[in-house]
């Protein structure tokens, strides 16, 4: 058997993405920047697709810039902001993307701006108060708190955050790359300047994403050399990358309420069935209040299997991510299961579903762990 319950990592590509690549692999393959016949079909293509990715998240095609994925769209946000913003304070969470943390404390080095970081609580969510704190005794500030936690699954009140960050004239940057096409999200009913997306993260391709940059945020492009994408990402287009990702958006907003309704069914089994059989179980993060249906992180009981647990799961065909907190002395670990100050003693799972999934898969997934911790199983 084999079970995929990494999909917070990347999904696999659905079928009907696949066809929709392999049109623009195979036959239309043109240069969109070429005038010729060749070319025209793909631009035309690519505009069509900039409309249907605007329209899904209520932007105008103009707001939307084709990236490389999550990573660039999220380091794009922050270095144009400090670019040509003038932002010189930023504040951010230690439980962001490494995407995020990454730019931002590089920036904070070169002594470009002043970096807060806000306090995260310990059920991994944002404490707003500090957040208000921190705006209110410094200059105007650029806020990057990513939507959902792609380790924990927290979500942000992204429409309070944004109502905050209005009140006091802050730019505003969610990294959404766990929450596109899992949730409704529209642009014009949120305060917000940034959006991130990566295709990967809903059966679409890897190596693309976007970054909706809204109409009244003025900024230069980060990487030069052409005229694509409106003079804002230079390059020749990913096109196949592009239509793929398009697509895989279009079929994920079509069917939100059935996916939503079977993945969040799936996870809460998942909750039952780990808290009947592993007494002492507990879950990092607020998995039972705000947060992303499609991720479930586990912290489980001490065991001295602790070590060899992943690769355990992995021997029986069960793919899924881990990491537990920092242990005193050592660096290596999570930094989000650090910040929220889980047992570093206790082995911490990352279970992470897509519509591919199964209450099967989940019921397997159990004997096995009840085997690797020597509990009875079902013969
Ligand atoms: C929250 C979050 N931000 C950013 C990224 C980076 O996206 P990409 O892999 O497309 O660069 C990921 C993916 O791992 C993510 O989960």
């Amino acid at each position: 058997m084999k079970i995929y319950f990494d999909s917070a990592a990347t999904t696999s590509l659905d079928p009907v993405v696949i066809e929709e690549m392999l049109k623009y692999m195979k036959d239309d393959y043109g240069n969109p920047s070429s005038t010729h016949a060749f070319g025209r079909r793909t631009r035309a293509a690519i505009d069509l697709a900039r409309k249907r990715v605007a329209g899904h998240i209520n932007a105008e095609p103009g707001e939307i810039i084709f990236t490389s994925g999550g990573t660039e769209a999220d380091n794009m946000a922050i270095l144009c902001s400090v670019n040509d913003l003038g932002i010189t304070h930023a504040i951010t969470s230690a439980i962001e993307h490494h995407a995020v943390l990454y730019p931002l404390e590089e920036l904070a080095a070169q002594g470009r701006i002043k970096l807060s970081i806000v306090n995260v609580k310990s059920d991994g969510h944002i404490d707003l108060d500090h957040l208000k704190e921190l705006l209110a005794t410094n200059e105007r500030s650029f806020v990057s708190l990513m939507h959902a936690n792609n380790e924990l699954g927290n979500l942000l009140p992204i429409k309070e955050v944004g109502e905050i960050c209005r009140e006091y004239n802050a730019v505003f940057h969610s990294d959404t790359v766990q929450t596109i096409a899992h949730y409704n999200l529209n642009v014009r009913d949120i305060y917000i300047h940034f959006i991130t997306c990566a295709g990967h993260k809903f059966h679409g391709p890897k190596g693309c994403g976007f970054l909706y940059v809204n109409n009244e945020v003025k900024v230069k492009p980060m990487i030069r050399g052409g005229a694509q994408e409106r003079s804002m990402r230079a390059g020749t287009e990913n096109v196949y990358g592009i239509m793929g990702l398009a697509k895989a958006l279009d079929l994920a907003y079509e069917n939100l309420d059935e996916h939503t309704a079977y993945i969040s069914g799936l996870k809460d089994y998942m909750i039952s069935r780990l808290e009947e059989n592993f007494p002492g179980v507990r879950f990092n993060g607020d998995a039972k209040g705000a947060s992303l249906y499609t991720v479930l992180n586990v912290c489980l009981p001490e065991t001295d299997k602790k070590e060899t647990l992943l690769f355990n799961l992995d021997i029986e065909g069960i793919s899924v991510s881990g990491g537990s907190a920092c242990s005193s002395g050592s660096n290596v670990g999570s930094h989000v299961l650090t910040a929220i100050g889980s047992d570093p003693n206790r082995p911490s799972v990352r279970f992470s579903f897509s519509k591919n999934n199964t209450r099967e898969e989940i019921d397997y997934a159990i004997e096995k762990l009840k085997v690797i911790y020597e509990l009875p199983v079902v013969a």
